[in-house]
């Protein structure tokens, strides 16, 4: 199939090319005068697909909250073709029967391709095969040990930085979620992953950074996520919504909200995420309602809307929703529009606008603090593996797969 009159984002530039697709791959990128079947893409952006390393998916015991099928279809719709699923499922996967169920009904169910990180714990000998890294959770009791070994394995551990010994002083003094999950918590944390990687020569990423003041502490070692929601929503936010707007970390100040966005890009935060981590409705509305906020279906509106208004530019969104998430968790051949890479591609219009209505998401968390938020820009049509799989507002084909890490 080729690809015609296409504005594409190559190497972080914008070129007009032809694109060539063979199979499940990029076969030529340039003027393709001879070929059979071909679509006019009429001078529309054509990026990389997203890649997003930071999703709950739920199902297994928690099939009313999301389940593989529901949680990839709301990622295909926002342009995201592969990603890397969090292993707080119920039960986790922190062994290797739960880890292979978990692959199986990825395999049967998933409209994308995901992949798995594990859940550290100290039973973890040696590297697990199968899977992209670990997930490291500070704000649950840990031992010293348990923390120092997560630095010796091979594969990248992502950490959780919000450290469980100062939630526990917090909650004897606040009730406030934000005052107990404060910015002290995550910075603590965060010296101390630093410190360790520095120490230990290794690699390790650090999810969903919310205060200004945890960039000090990264190093050559760290890498780091930031997620829309503690990009654009704060405090005023959780007092407006309530238990939808609860999160961990919790939403922080404005003045957080500024600096993470300085900081986006300026190159000093590597990735974005959406840490997509579905509740059911009556939980969040309950009391004690639990934290998490459901992205996948919001991530593409939003981001995009940013590049529009110029918040942004294209390219960083390609190089902290696909490039460096690619790059930094080894996901292969995707990431560029590049011969012989993937064909994980967005055709992307920049004249789509709406507001940001949960009613149509595809996730079965049907809210969200980002209702109402007025978008300029979405996506209108997706390839995954060299095959369109969305096409204007309409899920078309289900072609997700397992991956893997293989090193
Ligand atoms: C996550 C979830 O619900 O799985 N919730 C959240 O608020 N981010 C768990 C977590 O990442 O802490
Ligand atoms: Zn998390």
């Amino acid at each position: 199939m080729i690809l015609r009159n296409c504005k594409a984002l190559i190497n972080g530039k914008i070129e007009e090319v032809d694109i060539l697709i063979e199979g499940e791959r990029i076969k030529k990128v340039g003027k393709i005068i001879r070929g059979d079947e071909s679509i006019n893409i009429r001078k529309k952006i054509v990026i990389p697909a997203f890649i997003d390393v930071h999703v709950h998916l739920r199902d297994f015991k928690e099939r009313h909250k999301e389940t593989i099928e529901t949680g990839t279809k709301a990622a295909i719709s926002s342009g995201i073709t592969t990603l890397i699923e969090m292993p707080n499922t119920e039960p986790s996967i922190d062994n290797m029967e739960n880890l292979k169920k978990r692959i199986s009904i990825i395999n049967k169910k998933s409209y994308v391709d995901v992949g798995i990180f594990f859940k550290f714990t100290d039973k973890i000998e040696k590297d697990v095969e199968d899977v992209f890294g670990y997930k490291f959770y500070m704000d649950k009791p840990f031992s010293d040990e348990t923390f120092i070994k997560s630095f010796e394995l091979g594969k990248i551990v992502c950490y959780h930085a919000e450290d469980y010994k100062i939630i526990e002083e917090n909650k004897k003094k606040f009730r406030e979620h934000h005052k107990i999950r404060n910015c002290k918590a995550e910075v603590i944390a965060i010296q101390k992953v630093a410190k360790n990687a520095l120490i230990k020569r290794k690699k390790v990423h650090i999810c969903h950074i919310s205060c200004s003041d945890s960039l000090k502490y990264l190093n050559e070692y760290t890498t780091c996520e930031v997620t829309p929601h503690h990009l654009l929503l704060n405090k005023e936010h959780y007092e407006e919504y309530g238990g939808i707007a609860k999160v961990n970390p919790p939403l922080k100040s404005k003045k957080d909200n500024i600096y993470l966005l300085e900081a986006l890009k300026k190159g000093k935060i590597d990735i974005i995420a959406s840490d997509h981590a579905p509740h059911s409705i009556s939980e969040k509305e309950s009391e004690d309602s639990p934290s998490g906020i459901p992205n996948l279906d919001v991530m593409a509106k939003i981001f995009l809307t940013l590049v529009k208004r110029n918040v942004i530019s294209l390219y960083d969104l390609w190089r902290l929703y696909s490039r460096n998430p690619a790059e930094i968790f080894g996901i292969k051949e995707k990431g560029y529009l590049r011969e012989g890479y993937y064909a994980d591609m967005v055709v992307v219009d920049f004249d789509a606008k709406g507001k940001i209505d949960p009613d149509e998401f595809f996730s079965k968390a049907k809210y969200s603090p980002f209702e109402g938020f007025k978008y300029h820009g979405d996506v209108e049509i997706v390839f995954l593996r060299g095959k369109i799989v969305y096409y204007d507002g309409d899920i078309v084909e289900k072609r997700g797969r397992f991956i893997f890490r293989d090193f």
